[in-house]
């Protein structure tokens, strides 16, 4: 079973996910990692992340192990490294170099600890659209600006990243406009998505919502 859960930063696409995940038995493939890790390792080389043609280079270079060893480091979920994942993510090159290891995870979806599982929660922006258009079930999670900058300030907070509510928000405002008008599969619900603002809903009842879905289907 491939279950997609696209929407806009800090919406909540992650918790569901992994509840999903859990409730479920699926691996969790979290597809933004992809992009902050180009835009981490080109960070880290001192390169221009508005080189289009360096961002391709990255991506085309990037093994699911190094991006796995590129989100260790403390930068790699910073509010910072969100907008280069933001600005790399925008050239249709970077995307397409990453297309085939996001697809690959759907064929051999496998658990942190590297056995297999039976099926994948995807999250990001183009899952259900363009990475698996196949998926079983579609859900496309948002809620308002300022909710969802509330939650990441929190979130950095919590890690001892003092970033300002107002420099968060701005990051935030400025991704959603990026995301949702490049060019390249910009963020917007597949067709066939269940579409849930969840500004008014907490963790369990959207993951009660995604698993009513779910279980009068499967
Ligand atoms: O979900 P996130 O904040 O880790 O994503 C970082 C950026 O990566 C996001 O601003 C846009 C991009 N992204 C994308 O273009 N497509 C995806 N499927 C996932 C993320």
């Amino acid at each position: 079973m491939i279950i997609t859960i696209d929407g806009p930063a800090a919406a909540g696409k992650g918790t569901l996910a992994a509840k999903l995940a859990e409730k479920y038995g699926l691996a969790y493939f979290d597809t933004g990692m992809t992009y902050r890790a180009v835009g981490l390792a080109m960070t880290l080389d001192g390169r221009d992340i508005n080189d289009a043609a360096a961002a391709e280079e990255y991506a085309r270079k990037l093994t699911f192990p190094q991006m796995l060893e590129l989100a260790k480091n403390p930068e790699f979920r910073s509010s910072k490294n969100g907008v280069a994942a933001s600005v790399v993510s925008a050239y249709p090159g970077v995307r397409q170099a990453l297309l085939q290891m996001q697809r690959d995870f759907a064929l051999n979806p496998v658990f942190a600890d590297g056995t297999p599982a039976n099926g994948a929660v995807y999250d990001g922006r183009d899952t259900g659209t363009v990475v698996c258009p196949q998926a079983d079930f579609k859900f496309f999670i948002t809620a308002s600006p300022e909710i969802r900058a509330e939650r990441r300030f929190k979130e950095l907070q919590a890690k001892g990243m003092e970033t300002p509510y107002a420099e968060v928000l701005a990051d935030m405002k400025a991704r959603d406009e990026r995301d949702s008008k490049r060019a390249a599969a910009p963020l917007k619900p597949a067709e066939d998505a269940v579409i849930m603002d969840n500004s008014e809903l907490n963790i369990e009842e959207m993951v009660g919502v995604a698993a009513g879905v779910i279980d009068a289907h499967k």
